[in-house]
């Protein structure tokens, strides 16, 4: 993690313990954590930590910060704590005040002991300097203290920058904390803090809670009455039907059903609503799920050859009206050979043959299309060409799990019919928070997408200039090196590992012998010239592999 992401995660804690980083990298950051309060485990979600106190207050994930007893850093609210006590229990007055000594651990110092002179908002936040100046001169630490017309005030700046005071003591740990304050009397005055307030230890009561969701209701909300009950802040639990919306929206259907695993959503989905009177065809190299599930549903099942959508034609022309539905099951992206569907003359035979059309979409969701919404995107096809827009979670989107967006009526069958919905667990909200901050970070920048695409494309016609097999690839995101040989693949995986090339070996029975191959997956944040190096190690360890004689006698 960056320092910012460090120190982000402790601005994120106070109240909500942050106990365990769920997802990050270049999609977004999700923490599980717990609040303290009601004892119950939440996710905080951050979608871009530059972004992060840009409209504190106000976007919801910021509410985690609103809401927190005191809006500082996670690792001073025990020094945050103590300066209140100090300030209570000796009654305090600015002006009374000469210095302020603050002893903290190690990483409370190096987090917060270098803000004496803060700029922004997001600095501020983290000063221990600040905090100290703002809490005796008013009594008190919100939002509004985090504001440039309050820390600007060269009253407080100028107490900060000069008598506040941060000494590291290695005998504290966590958020303990000591405060000690030079009076103009002549006294020192201190409190020892060793746990903060709101935490277990040293929990709010009933009133304080009430009265910390009043005053952020005031806060955050303009025209909000302090009489008025404020609302409640965004649950954790909304997240699965938040995301479910936000996957509605990018593939422009009706509404969406997600479920706990993506193979699940397949199997149950065609598992459920097909029957011995009907027949489904599949794409021979259709993912396992898909064919898992029209395996369960008990219909007619036949593969059609890959892509070959006239051949399609014809077993539909034969075969069509013996049969009461029909479904056409085909990907996106084919996810081991990365290659695509024409997706067009698909729609084309579903509609000349009125038959349900199901694309799963796993692995094209993030790389296909202007803004990576899909296939769809790429060929520019309207939603209503495809009945079951199936995909997963744990691909792009970082999480795991998998949905299927369609009509209403399709989801609402589904939610009342599908026995991997029905009879299986609800998805996690930290899991659906990842999914959705995933979605939000690729709505956002569709420069990732078209990146993804240009080092895929780069890639694939390196490889082949290298002379290099990639079999059916199309030079998206996924490139396959086609060894011909489990056992190669396999070593030839191990060799790249150790020079810290990380790419996964297919071999049989998930493909034929023949095909067993090395499968890349790239992402928008490869650089070119780790794409060049690979290919050059790739080729140098294969070429070593094949004169090997030890592989020669396997
Ligand atoms: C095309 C396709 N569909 C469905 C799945 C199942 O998804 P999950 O692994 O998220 O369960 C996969 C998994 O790789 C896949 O490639």
């Amino acid at each position: 993690m960056t320092a910012l992401l460090q120190r982000l995660r402790a601005a994120l804690a106070g109240d909500y313990a942050i106990e365990r980083e769920l997802a990050s990298g270049g999609m977004g950051v999700v923490f599980l954590g717990r609040d303290i309060a009601l004892a119950r485990p939440v996710a905080v979600k951050i979608i871009r930590p530059d972004l992060a106190t840009a409209d504190l207050g106000k976007r919801w994930e910021l509410e985690q910060i609103a809401l927190r007893l005191w809006p500082s850093a996670s690792t001073i609210q025990g020094f945050v704590t103590a300066m209140f006590e100090l300030v209570e229990k000796h009654r305090l007055s600015f002006d009374q005040v000469k210095k302020v000594r603050v002893f903290m651990n190690q990483t409370g110092v190096d987090m917060h002991g270098m803000f004496p002179r803060y700029k922004g908002k997001f600095e501020a936040l983290l000063s221990t300097h600040y905090c100290a100046a703002a809490i005796l001169h008013d009594r008190a630490l919100t939002l509004a203290q985090f504001e440039p017309a309050r820390y600007n005030d060269p009253k407080l700046a100028g107490f900060a920058a000069g008598q506040v005071e941060t000494k590291v003591d290695s005998t504290l740990a966590g958020v303990q904390s000591i405060v000690e304050a030079d009076l103009a009397d002549g006294r020192t005055v201190s409190v020892r803090c060793d746990h903060s307030k709101g935490s277990p230890e040293n929990p709010l009561s009933r009133a304080e809670i009430v009265e910390k969701f009043r005053a952020y209701g005031k806060g955050a909300l303009p025209g909000t009455r302090t009489d008025e009950s404020p609302p409640l802040p965004k649950h954790p639990d909304w997240w699965p039907q938040d995301l479910e919306r936000k996957l509605a929206t990018v593939h422009k259907t009706e509404d969406c059903i997600v479920f706990v695993s993506g193979h699940a959503t397949n199997v149950t989905t065609i598992g459920c609503l097909f029957g011995s009177n009907d027949l489904i065809l599949h794409d021979v190299l259709a993912h396992n799920s898909i064919i898992q599930g029209a395996v369960l549903s008990g219909a007619k099942r036949l593969p059609f050859p890959h892509n070959d959508w006239a051949a399609l034609d014809k077993i539909l022309q034969e075969n069509r009206s013996k049969f009461q539905r029909v479904l056409i099951a085909i990907e996106g992206m084919y996810s081991m050979d990365g290659d695509i569907p024409e997706l067009d003359k698909f729609i084309e035979l579903k509609y000349k043959h009125k038959a349900f059309l199901f694309v799963d979409e796993a692995h094209s969701l993030g790389v296909l299309g202007t803004r990576g919404f899909g296939i769809k995107e790429h060929f520019g096809v309207s939603a209503d060409d495809i009945d079951f827009a199936m995909g997963t979670l744990s691909k792009t989107l970082s999480a795991c799990g998998g949905y299927i967006s369609g009509k209403h009526t399709l989801v609402e069958n589904l939610k009342y019919t599908a026995p991997g919905f029905v009879y299986s667990v609800g998805m996690s909200p930290p899991v659906a928070a990842a999914a959705l901050a995933a979605l939000e970070i690729l709505e956002a920048e569709p420069d990732r997408p078209k990146r993804l695409r240009e080092l895929g494309a780069l890639f694939y016609h390196n490889a082949v200039e290298s002379g290099l097999d990639t079999g059916l690839c199309q030079g998206y995101a996924i490139i396959p090196i086609i060894t011909g040989s489990s056992v190669l693949s396999v070593k030839l995986s191990n060799r790249l590992f150790d020079n810290g090339i990380n790419v996964q070996p297919i071999i049989y029975p998930a493909v034929e012998e023949r095909g067993a191959r090395l499968r890349f997956f790239l992402s928008s944040t490869h650089t070119e010239k780790q794409i060049k190096d690979t290919i050059g190690i790739l080729i140098e360890e294969l070429n070593h592999l094949k004169r090997n004689p030890v592989f020669k006698l396997i």
